[in-house]
C-alpha cells in the first residue's frame, strides 16, 4: 500500500525512533530524487508545534527543517512573537524535498494531495509523541493535511480552533497508532492556528505588511498559553 504507515515501527517510543525509521521510508516517489529524508526537530517536550510545508534545497541537503531564507524569517518572527524559541518543535507535512531540474537548479515543487495524505502518519505520529498544545499551521500546504482541501488560510488565519473532527478522523489513518493508555494518538488535545507559510511573506508586494501579520497570528499562540 502506498503512504509512509507501513514504515512507522509500532515501538517507535521517541521521536529519535520516528526520525530513524523515517529516513527508510518509501511512501511516496519523493525519496527518489530529494537527498535525504528532513524529520522534524526540536523541544520534545515542546508546547507549540509548527507545521511548515516540506524542506527546501537547503534543508535537503542539510537533513534539518528551517534551516534555509524561510527559517530564518520564521525564527525571527517567532522571536519577536514572544514565543521562547527553546520550547518549539519545527516539522513539515511533507518531508522530502520536492522539486524540478532546470539546468543545475532544483525548483521547489509544491507537493500534490496525494504527497501530503502518503506522509500525514508522520505528522500524526511526532503529534502523538510530542502531545503539544498548539499545532501552528503555516500556510495551505500544511493546512490541507491537518484541516482538509476546502480550509482557506487566508480567510481563517490567526484563529484558535479546536482540534478538527477531519484531522482525527480522515479515511486514510486505518491504522490509526494507539499509546500504551488506548488513547488514539491521532486525537492530541491541541488547538490549531492556521497563519500564512514565512515563503510567502519572503514572496510579497509588501513584505513588512506579511510580517507584520504573521508575528500578530503567532502572537495569539503566545498570549494562548499560559
Ligand atoms: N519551508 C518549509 O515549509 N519547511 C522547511 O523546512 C523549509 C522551508
Ligand atoms: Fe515517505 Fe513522506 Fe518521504 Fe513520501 S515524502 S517518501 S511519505 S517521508
Amino acid at each position: 500500500p502506498p503512504g509512509a504507515q507501513r514504515f512507522i515501527p509500532p515501538d517507535a517510543d521517541t521521536i529519535d525512533d520516528l526520525r530513524t525509521a523515517a529516513g527508510g521510508c518509501r511512501g511516496c516517489e519523493l525519496y527518489r530524487d530529494a537527498s535525504q529524508t528532513v524529520f522534524g526537530r526540536g523541544d520534545e517536550s515542546a508546547r507549540v508545534v509548527l507545521v511548515g510545508e516540506q524542506p527546501g534545497d537547503m534543508e535537503d541537503q542539510k537533513g534539518l527543517p528551517f534551516v534555509g531564507p524561510a527559517g530564518r524569517l520564521l525564527r525571527r518572527a517567532v522571536d519577536d512573537a514572544g514565543l521562547d524559541p527553546g520550547h518549539l518543535y519545527l516539522t513539515n507535512a511533507v518531508k522530502h524535498f520536492r522539486f524540478e531540474l532546470r539546468g543545475k537548479r532544483r525548483i521547489h515543487q509544491t507537493p500534490d494531495q496525494a504527497h501530503i495524505t502518503a506522509c500525514r502518519p508522520w505528522l500524526v505520529a511526532e503529534f502523538a509523541r510530542l502531545r503539544p498544545e498548539v499545532v501552528v499551521v503555516l500556510g495551505a500546504t500544511a493546512a490541507k493535511a491537518l484541516l482538509g482541501p476546502s480550509f482557506r488560510v487566508t480567510r481563517q488565519r490567526g484563529e484558535l480552533l479546536p482540534w478538527p473532527e477531519s484531522a482525527q478522523h480522515p479515511a486514510d489513518f486505518e491504522q490509526v497508532p494507539v499509546d500504551s493508555a488506548g488513547k488514539r494518538a491521532d486525537a492530541p488535545e491541541a488547538r490549531l492556528l492556521a497563519t500564512i507559510h514565512p515563503s510567502a511573506v519572503l514572496r510579497a508586494d509588501d513584505q513588512d505588511k506579511a510580517y507584520e501579520g504573521l508575528v500578530a497570528d503567532l502572537t495569539v499562540v503566545t498570549r494562548a498559553l499560559p
